[in-house]
């Protein structure tokens, strides 16, 4: 078995975090916001309760948490984790509401404290955080941090409600169990007087890198260089250590001979599964974004920005890797890159696959 197939650790974030990195860090949240409409999803945000309390995970600069809490209660206690603080906007200019703190969502053990803690977990963007192709250390870890399911507080219902409930609940119980067992609008009314409530939600967006296209969207223009980025972007990657050969299953011949490339992103597409085939978590949404004209050119320098920012980064790998291979490898990006954007500005478009999967905790 050759040195490709060990999994190995990715020891350094491949994207950088200096000025240009931050921008486009900025430009991103545009696009996720163009492309999504919301910061939080509507099966969450209907049930935001005064004091709740949210984390986001791998959160950068924050500009998710910081533009969310304009529109939550005071009393609201929002919570960013980053592996760095580089990102981060200075302490004392964060509202009240919000504050920024060092995790490593990889890792074996989370705080205890933390545990059990938050009524909501945003995650976005973690393509790169992944390993091995599996999101299941981030799902699990991010579900550890969720509020458990508990039982309803019936308390402050008079008995006769209360009584009603229970027979209304019993009913349907029959009913779900019985000829309408998967009648959504049982499964809705049996949710309702169930005395358990479920815990906390947890929302992903994601970008599936596996479905990169560049489009000619002018007769002007030819996408030689545009098309040949995503296999220089992939030699880096595998410069920095992405060298798991990881491949599912249910992985086709064609898809088993991209092996590498799938084994970095072909988790987003089947990130519903993920989260339906979790013990921990019910799947409340799941779904490929639509394609979106709008914001074709805002993805496109989006993703040159992206690239630019691996080349800072190269010099960091060079101890990984034979020094004349990582240096071919900077050149040829470096060369291809810079034809790319030539080809951007006369009409070609780069353009991937988006998903939001929304989950809550059972
Ligand atoms: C592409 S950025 C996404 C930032 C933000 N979620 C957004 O959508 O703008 C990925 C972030 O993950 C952070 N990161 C990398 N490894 C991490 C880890 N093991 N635990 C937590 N955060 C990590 C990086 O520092 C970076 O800020």
């Amino acid at each position: 078995m050759g040195d490709m197939q060990q999994p190995k650790p990715i020891s350094e974030y491949p994207l950088g975090r200096d000025l240009h990195a931050s921008a486009r860090l900025y430009l991103q949240h545009l696009f996720w916001n163009i492309r999504l409409g919301y910061l939080l999803h509507p099966a969450i945000s209907r049930n935001v309760t005064p004091q709740i309390r949210i984390a986001d995970i791998g959160t950068g600069n924050a500009l998710w948490l910081l533009e969310l809490s304009r529109d939550l209660p005071s009393d609201a206690q929002l919570v960013g984790y980053d592996i760095s603080s580089a990102q981060f906007p200075n302490e004392e200019s964060l509202p009240p509401q919000v504050r920024l703190e060092l995790l490593d969502i990889l890792s074996d053990e989370l705080p205890k404290e933390l545990l059990g803690t938050f009524d909501v977990v945003h995650v976005r963007a973690l393509v790169l955080v992944v390993q091995a192709g599996d999101p299941r250390t981030i799902l699990s870890n991010s579900c550890a941090l969720l509020s458990m399911s508990r039982k309803r507080d019936f308390s402050s219902i008079t008995r006769s409600h209360r009584e009603l409930g229970f027979s209304l609940q019993n009913g349907l119980e029959y009913l779900c169990v019985s000829t309408v067992r998967y009648s959504l609008i049982f499964r809705f009314l049996y949710r309702l007087t169930d005395p358990t409530e479920p815990g906390g939600y947890l929302q992903w967006d994601e970008a599936d890198m596996s479905a990169f296209q560049s489009l000619v969207l002018s007769s002007k223009a030819t996408n030689a260089a545009s098309s040949r980025l995503v296999q220089h972007e992939l030699q880096y990657l595998r410069a920095c250590g992405f060298q798991n050969e990881y491949v599912l299953p249910s992985a086709t011949k064609k898809q088993r001979s991209l092996a590498f490339y799938l084994s970095l992103c072909f988790w987003v597409k089947h990130l519903p599964d993920y989260f339906s085939s979790s013990s921990e978590l019910e799947l409340i949404a799941g779904s490929r974004l639509p394609k979106c004209n709008v914001s074709q050119k805002l993805e496109t320098d989006n993703h040159l920005m992206a690239l630019e920012d691996f080349l800072p980064g190269i010099a960091a790998h060079v101890a990984r890797v034979e020094e004349r291979e990582i240096v071919d490898i900077r050149d040829a990006l470096e060369t291809t890159l810079k034809s790319a954007i030539e080809e951007a500005g006369k009409g070609v478009a780069l353009q991937m696959d988006w998903y939001t999967c929304v989950g809550r905790k059972v």
